[in-house]
């Protein structure tokens, strides 16, 4: 297999798992998808393409690549009893809230790709939940803002029909911008897998038991929704427009550092980047060159970003702790530049990252050696004693 690429945090590795997927070098601030560096693949490749790429190990050829996109093409629609589910939600439930309902309720309406043993179902799933995430994100989104919801277009690339589900209403037609298609392209990209972060562990050990498919996802989504996760991108450009100009930037920096307050940097630092996170530095150029395009690009909330990256990098308290923007400290500017409310952000995340939970559960699935299973712990709790009648307490 070549070299096989190690980690040394530089304590005992706890590692829980080993995989060929995704490979993360915290020191270096590097990411390779099944080797693959995430610049070269950002900047020559697309996200279906990237899909390929970790669902089976290798780049498509053009063959491949036709057949692949026109199977996701062709399973982009979900099943119409779907939309009575979405119908029992108020309408101002979070549209995570009704992803992890939904996809969670998929086995109830695909029953032919629910058997983790049968490795015809397995393939059948995957498809299904790269295909249809968008989807289910689009109608989330289209029912929190009382619209009604927009079916795929089999004419669109996979970014653009997203858009499309998105944005279109029925009065009038939406012509996808090619601008905003690519930079949501770039940002599914660059969000598709990240090692065992907490939502993919979350996966793998949900997948462990033999659960079906959808309802690991659906625990993926839940765990991501947390905003130490993929909930900071939310979190992040709302602290961004707390923080509001340039000049309270010292402020929040002083809160950050600060123990006693529970304010933290949103979209900075990581649990294993300890250098710049390459998809932080992709996701800068795509904000430059999306709200330059767009003609906003003296947006205050970049400036601000700009300015408190800067600033924080300078800043020995966050030099000593190694602490660098990630991914989610400017894909937030981006999206709402793009017309997403916030609430959608951490919906994009997730439905980007669905190819790679399903990746990595493919590959725990099929391989026993690499069930998480059941995790021991250390018990430090009260050592065995007798009970006492209430009387004697
Ligand atoms: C994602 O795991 C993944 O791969 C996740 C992810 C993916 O693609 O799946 O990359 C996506 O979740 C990115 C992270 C998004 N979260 C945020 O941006 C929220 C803000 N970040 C923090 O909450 C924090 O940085 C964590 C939770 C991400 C990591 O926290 P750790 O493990 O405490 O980080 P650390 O050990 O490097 O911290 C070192 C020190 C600590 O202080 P001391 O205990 O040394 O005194 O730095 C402090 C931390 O308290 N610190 C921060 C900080 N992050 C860490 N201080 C201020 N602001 C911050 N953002």
């Amino acid at each position: 297999q070549g070299d096989v690429f190690t980690y040394d945090p530089g304590f005992t590795s706890t590692a829980s798992c080993s995989s060929t997927i995704t490979y993360i070098d915290g020191d270096k601030g590097e990411l390779l998808y099944r080797g693959y560096p995430i610049e070269q693949l950002a900047d020559k490749s697309h996200h279906l393409e990237v899909c390929y790429l970790l669902l089976y190990g290798e780049l498509p050829d053009a063959k491949q690549m036709l057949e692949f996109e026109a199977l996701v093409t062709r399973h982009t629609m979900v099943h119409e009893q779907m939309q009575y589910f979405f119908r029992g939600f108020r309408r101002d439930a979070h549209p995570m809230a009704t992803m992890v309902g939904v996809v969670g309720a998929m086995s109830a309406f695909y029953h032919d790709s629910t058997d983790t043993n049968d490795t015809y179902q397995r393939e059948v799933a995957a498809i299904r939940m790269v295909a249809k995430l968008p989807t289910i994100a689009a109608m989330a989104y289209k029912y929190s803002i009382g619209q009604p919801f927009v079916y795929p277009k089999n004419t669109l690339d996979y970014a653009g029909n997203f858009l499309h589900m998105c944005f279109a209403v029925p009065a009038e037609d939406y012509v996808v911008d090619p601008i905003l298609a690519k930079a949501m392209d770039r940002i599914m990209m660059l969000h598709a897998d990240h090692e065992q972060n907490a939502s993919t562990s979350t996966v793998r050990l949900a997948g462990s038991s033999g659960a079906n498919p959808f309802a690991c996802i659906a625990a993926g989504i839940a765990c991501l929704w947390g905003p130490a996760h993929g909930g900071a991108n939310q979190a992040c450009l709302e602290m961004l427009r707390e923080i509001g100009t340039v000049d309270r930037i010292p402020e929040f920096i002083e809160r950050a550092k600060n123990k006693d307050d529970p304010f933290r940097l949103m979209g900075f630092g990581h649990r294993v980047y300890k250098n710049f996170d390459p998809r932080a530095r992709v996701m800068k150029e795509s904000a430059d060159e999306v709200l330059g395009l767009l003609g906003i690009e003296d947006n205050e909330t970049l400036k601000v970003a700009k300015e408190l990256e800067r600033i924080a990098l300078e800043d020995p308290y966050f030099v000593e702790k190694k602490l660098y923007p990630n991914v989610d400290f400017y894909s937030g500017i981006i999206l709402e530049a793009m017309g997403f409310p916030t609430s959608m952000f951490t919906p994009i995340f997730a439905l980007s990252r669905t190819v790679g939970w399903i990746s990595q559960w493919k590959e725990m699935i099929s391989d026993p050696e690499l069930k998480i299973g059941r995790p021991r712990q250390l018990y430090t709790g009260a050592p065995r004693r007798d009970y006492a009648e209430v009387e004697d307490r």
